[in-house]
């Protein structure tokens, strides 16, 4: 924790202005620090994590506007939501974000507690998802991956877009790598529904929430979903991501550098 500043009584917004850019950040109660007296209650509070790359820079392709409204408004929200429900309940003290967001799942309740977990979850990697100068062909083991187990790039283009058309309702596109399978798949989600919960590691994602196309594209979801992946869509990300997987599920050839 060291230099973090950590005010117990103040409410969770505070934490988020002091410390937006570190997450999760954990504050002891002062007056665990008193043997005499016998309340410790302790809280996890999350932070607002800022997106990779200034809010204008996807721009002509996602609107700083929209940045300003999806990340500046409707993630921080989540954020807050989350710290709230975690102020109330002990219970869900110590758990990393991933493991909130299953835990939450998995037991079915409480959902409110689940969808501002993982709503601060799918946006944070969400973000990670696109940078300035993004889209393009994939490089290295990404780009081969993707050719084993889809055929061709062009192939999996098609049934990434493809899914974002005929997803119904709100969710989020995703390519993941599952994990008993051992091989990437295009998965799409309703509502807010993470494919974490279903064991799956997710390696990009494409927020198919009106909210975050509407004021770019109006109702032109093909339009945005294209977009995405020619000019927005992280293969550097994508790449970090398939190499932390390999550790987990042994792809193939173990590439780390040996030192
Ligand atoms: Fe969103």
């Amino acid at each position: 924790m060291g230099s973090v500043t950590c005010n117990p009584l103040a409410p969770p917004s505070t934490h988020l202005l002091l410390n937006p850019s570190k997450i999760p950040k954990f504050c002891h109660s002062r007056r665990q620090l008193h043997g005499s007296q016998r309340a410790s209650k302790i809280i996890a509070y999350y932070g607002l994590k800022t997106p990779p790359y200034k809010l204008d820079a996807l721009e002509p392709y996602m609107s700083k506007r929209t940045l300003e409204v999806h990340w500046g408004e409707l993630h921080r929200g989540y954020v807050e939501g989350l710290n709230k429900h975690l102020a109330k309940d002990d219970v869900l003290y110590g758990y990393t974000l991933d493991e909130l967001v299953k835990v939450s799942y998995n037991s079915g309740n409480p959902l409110p507690v689940f969808n501002n977990a993982v709503q601060v979850w799918n946006h944070d990697f969400f973000w990670e998802s696109m940078q300035p100068g993004g889209g393009d062909i994939p490089k290295y083991g990404v780009l081969e991956q993707i050719e084993k187990d889809f055929g061709s790039f062009t192939n999996f283009k098609e049934k990434f877009i493809g899914a974002a058309l005929t997803l119904f309702g709100s969710g989020y596109v995703w390519l993941v790598l599952k994990r008993e399978e051992r091989r990437l798949a295009v998965v799409k989600t309703s509502n807010a529904i993470n494919p974490l919960v279903w064991n799956d590691i997710p390696i990009i994602s494409l927020d198919m929430w009106e909210h975050a196309y509407y004021l770019d594209y109006k109702n032109d979801k093909g339009t945005y979903a294209n977009v995405f992946m020619n000019h927005l869509v992280s293969w550097n990300a994508a790449m970090s991501r398939m190499a932390r997987a390999e550790a987990f599920v042994n792809l193939g050839e173990p590439k780390i550098p040996i030192a």
